[in-house]
């Protein structure tokens, strides 16, 4: 039985350039955020994770780092940040920074001492190399955004490694300087009242002392994969000196009370469960990316599902995403229908849901013309057709020009339905995706198996229909998901069912006996 405050949590990610702008520049900022907040009240989330507000010369759009004690201009100051955390406290929401510990930027005052000398103290702080050929990189690890990870820097012939962009250098966490200098950011942030953090790329933060060079990935297809994809990251992903760290991270976190930090990590079923029994305890979660990764049909998403739940057991609490900043939007993946189908699985699992703003609205990845590209992995590989400007759009508050986002040209364009799909027109819509959403956050939040009942694997009989239990003491609610285009008939399990919820919100027909029939991509909400 799950007693976690942060198990039953909803967390709502913002992109802070995206949200709402105040002072019309055309992009969100800070004070935009706390003007939004008592729509999010309504909307029943209980965290913010802010996506990176620190000061930086916006390469990666804020995850290239120049100062971690600060806020960037574009997004106000100090005080302003002070005034959020208030504002969101006085009604009951908690405030998740983003953590950017594997990188900073090349601005950052750290890295341009570190460059300026070989002698310089801070030389360690970031990872150097010679090469015995000048021209050729130390070895043949990979960027993420293209390319190779190493960079011949002209002042002193050395190379850096940046496993982003060349934006942003690696730290050397070897260095027990900069393991402390940053354990003391996040105690900075703690104190000032954050309830936590996001870490990202949370799994790369140590490499293999000795350059290793990696192996090649026999799976590896240049027209589906990344450049990256071509080597197995055996010697800079997930060695045992980074799962150390993000033990102390979480030791640090734990000097304060009731905080909580998720960390980005992809990878697979029993290393996340293995993650949760290693770094042991309620304050801290490995993001699962399952709804990203696994096709969406009912028979992968079961077996993963009923797998994934089992091994995570009572004890901690899964997470469930369904999108986010690097990846496209639910409803462009999905379609509208099937997406309001994911909400409602997200909305009633056990543990811990992430809403990337604007899903609750069905929103859609922008169009992005080419002379409109600002993402540094599309400018890195322009060939390769993949950019993440389209999910980072603005969010859609009214029908008017901007979208009720700015009062002038938006930093990014708009989603051409944004005049249909936005929270003024919702709101007024019984059947919209935002009632849908509210709907279940309030069922979630009021039906005691739905918050910490346990989780029943079901066998349905049917290969396009999913569906599970949850049960707390005599309350049992179950979902079903239709995961086809065409309408489905499936058999209920025993008991005397009634329907409290279809994500096409519609008034309900009876239940035939003990036969359920769904529109094409439908999902249920009964209860006995
Ligand atoms: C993961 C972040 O989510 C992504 O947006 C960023 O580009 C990289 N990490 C580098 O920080
Ligand atoms: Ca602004």
């Amino acid at each position: 039985m799950q007693d976690n405050k942060w198990g039953s949590r909803i967390i709502y990610q913002i992109y802070p350039r995206s949200f709402k702008d105040s002072n019309s520049d055309g992009i969100g900022d800070l004070q935009g955020i706390r003007n939004k907040l008592d729509y999010l009240k309504d909307l029943g989330i209980d965290a913010i994770w802010l996506s990176p507000i620190y000061p930086s010369p916006m390469h990666d759009f804020g995850y290239d780092i120049s100062d971690y004690k600060n806020v960037d201009p574009i997004f106000g100051n100090l005080k302003d940040f002070d005034e959020l955390i208030a504002k969101a406290h006085s009604i009951n929401i908690k405030i998740l920074m983003d953590f950017v510990p594997n990188h900073t930027s090349f601005e950052h005052p750290w890295f341009k001492e570190s460059r300026s000398s070989k002698k310089n103290p801070k030389r360690d702080w970031y990872i150097w190399r010679g090469s015995d050929k000048k021209e050729k990189a130390p070895n043949n690890w990979l960027s993420q955004f293209g390319g190779s990870a190493w960079e011949l820097d002209r002042t002193t012939e050395e190379y850096y490694l940046h496993t982003f962009d060349v934006s942003q250098p690696d730290l050397n966490w070897r260095n027990l300087q900069v393991v402390e200098e940053m354990l003391n950011t996040m105690r900075f942030w703690l104190e000032r009242g954050v309830d936590g953090f996001r870490v990202d790329v949370a799994y790369i933060l140590y490499k293999d002392p000795f350059f290793r060079d990696e192996p090649s990935n026999s799976n590896y297809l240049p027209e589906h994969h990344m450049i990256y994809d071509s080597l197995l990251h055996v010697y800079t992903t997930a060695l045992p000196e980074t799962i150390e760290m993000l033990k102390k991270f979480n030791e640090v976190i734990n000097e304060f009370d009731d905080r909580f930090m998720v960390c980005e990590i992809y990878t697979f079923t029993h290393e996340i469960v293995n993650l949760y029994k290693i770094v042991d305890h309620y304050s801290f979660a490995p993001f699962n990316f399952s709804f990203i990764s696994i096709p969406w049909n009912a028979f992968e998403q079961k077996k993963f599902l009923d797998e994934f739940d089992g091994l995570v057991g009572d004890k901690y609490f899964p997470t469930y995403v369904l999108g986010n900043h690097d990846q496209p939007r639910i409803a462009t993946r999905l379609g509208d229908k099937a997406a309001r189908s994911a909400a409602l699985l997200q909305l009633t699992l056990r543990g811990t849901p992430f809403i990337y703003y604007g899903e609750e609205l069905g929103m859609k990845n922008v169009d992005v013309p080419d002379e409109k590209v600002l993402d540094p992995i599309a400018l890195n590989m322009k060939d390769f057709n993949f950019g993440r400007d389209p999910e980072r759009g603005p969010m859609q508050w009214d029908k008017k020009e901007f979208a009720g986002f700015s009062d002038s040209e938006p930093w990014l364009p708009l989603e051409k339905d944004y005049t249909d799909k936005n929270v003024s027109s919702e709101k007024n819509d019984p059947k919209s995706f935002l009632n849908l959403y509210k709907k279940l956050i309030y069922l979630r939040k009021n039906l005691k198996a739905l918050n910490s009942g346990k989780y029943i694997p079901l066998d349905l009989k049917n290969k396009n229909v999913f569906g599970f239990i949850r049960e707390y003491d005599d309350q049992r609610v179950l979902i079903l998901v239709n995961f086809s285009g065409e309408e489905q008939t499936a058999k209920l399990p025993k008991g005397n069912w009634r329907k409290i919820l279809s994500t096409q919100m519609d008034t309900f027909e009876g239940i035939d006996k003990d036969q359920i029939i769904f529109m094409p991509s439908e999902g249920f909400i009964l209860t006995n």
